[in-house]
């Protein structure tokens, strides 16, 4: 069924097919046979129940950042099987993004290139929906981001308007430093800046009595030295934890000609090229920290063998997103049954 679905989707522009696809979810999700009908087919949910950074996760598969930016479509995606939705990236004043085409399918790949350049409605719209939607038991985290005008110098302050803003209707954070499609973004990896940053959010989040777990998402092409410098900030500044990662702008692991990777253009690489390279990330993190990094697994997990590796590398929770486009709602189910075999045989 969900190929067919797929057949039709694949046939538009991969933007438009986003938009067509949260439509048909969003009218799909009010039938509540739905969520009925899916979570029948894992036996035994309850193993799935996870708590990572005091916060109850119904299952640790979560939606990754960028594909409900503006919080229009959480709950449906809950329904869909979800234990968690991480909406954003948001910025504080509503932005276009880059010009179209900004999307890529790349089919024989299993992959995406995407230079969206944080299109959302801006922060406060992404409050208004929070505020009002069906949770539907799901853990909703924030990724928050700066506007593209704003120079690095003044980040911390976009940072912290959208920390505010989102504070009472989040259950985490994720600082995104890591999108390659926003200029100079990346710089904002670097040690001094990323102190200072984090160390602003904390000041903030220190005001409040329920302090929100603050977690950082890095890119996956970051050098072993800069990783070193990512977990002395992390213990520095108490982070919470780590999204390991984002897209990549490596292009090596493609089977596409030069002509078509230059006709596509910059922008960051998903899905399955960009696996390998996201869970030696978090296997070096886990490892430099004897597993005490809380870390959310993310990139290229398309099988249930992917997000078992993930969680094998030093995952506790796993996301999907070019994994969701390609594989749709069976990926989810099938990874249930996967992490639930696999708890099973442990126990
Ligand atoms: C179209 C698109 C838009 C994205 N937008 C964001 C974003 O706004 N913020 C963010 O932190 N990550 C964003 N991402 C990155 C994903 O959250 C994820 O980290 C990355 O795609 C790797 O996972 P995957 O291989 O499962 O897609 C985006 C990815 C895609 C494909």
């Amino acid at each position: 069924m969900f190929k067919v679905f797929r057949f039709f989707l694949f046939l538009i522009s991969p933007e438009r097919a986003h938009y067509t696809a949260v439509f048909f979810i969003k009218r799909l999700s009010r039938f509540p046979f739905l969520s009925t009908f899916l979570s029948a087919k894992v036996k035994n949910e309850k193993v799935l129940a996870t708590t990572f950074l005091g916060l109850e996760f119904k299952n640790p598969i979560g939606l990754a950042a960028g594909f409900d930016k503006d919080a229009t479509c959480f709950s449906a995606m809950g329904s869909l099987g979800f234990g968690f939705v991480e909406i954003g990236t948001v910025t504080p004043k509503p932005q276009e993004g880059n010009d179209k085409p900004r999307l890529f399918r790349l089919k024989k790949d299993e992959a995406l290139i995407n230079r969206m350049g944080f299109n959302n409605m801006g922060v406060d719209e992404a409050r208004k929906r929070l505020m009002s939607g069906d949770r539907n038991g799901l853990i909703i985290g924030g990724n928050i981001g700066k506007n593209k005008w704003t120079p690095n110098a003044q980040a911390k302050e976009d940072y912290l308007y959208c920390f505010k803003s989102l504070y009472d209707c989040v259950d985490y954070f994720v600082v995104n430093v890591s999108s390659p499609n926003t200029q100079q973004l990346r710089a904002l990896q670097e040690k001094e800046p990323l102190i200072e940053l984090l160390n602003a959010l904390n000041s903030e989040n220190a005001l409040r009595g329920n302090k929100r777990p603050i977690l950082l998402k890095i890119a996956p092409d970051l050098s072993f030295e800069q990783l070193d410098d990512i977990v002395e900030v992390a213990k520095v500044t108490k982070l919470s934890g780590i999204v390991a990662t984002n897209t990549t702008i490596d292009r090596s692991c493609l089977t596409q000609s030069e002509k078509r990777l230059d006709q596509i253009g910059n922008g960051g690489l998903s899905g399955k090229p960009l696996k390998d390279q996201s869970t030696a990330v978090i296997a070096y993190l886990s490892k430099k920290t004897n597993g005490t990094l809380p870390i959310i697994g993310v990139g290229g997990i398309h099988s249930k063998e992917d997000a078992l590796e993930k969680l094998a590398a030093g995952a506790t929770l796993i996301q999907l997103y070019t994994g969701f486009i390609y594989e749709g709602p069976p990926l989810i189910q099938s990874i249930k049954q996967g992490i639930v075999s696999s708890r099973e045989t442990v126990q």
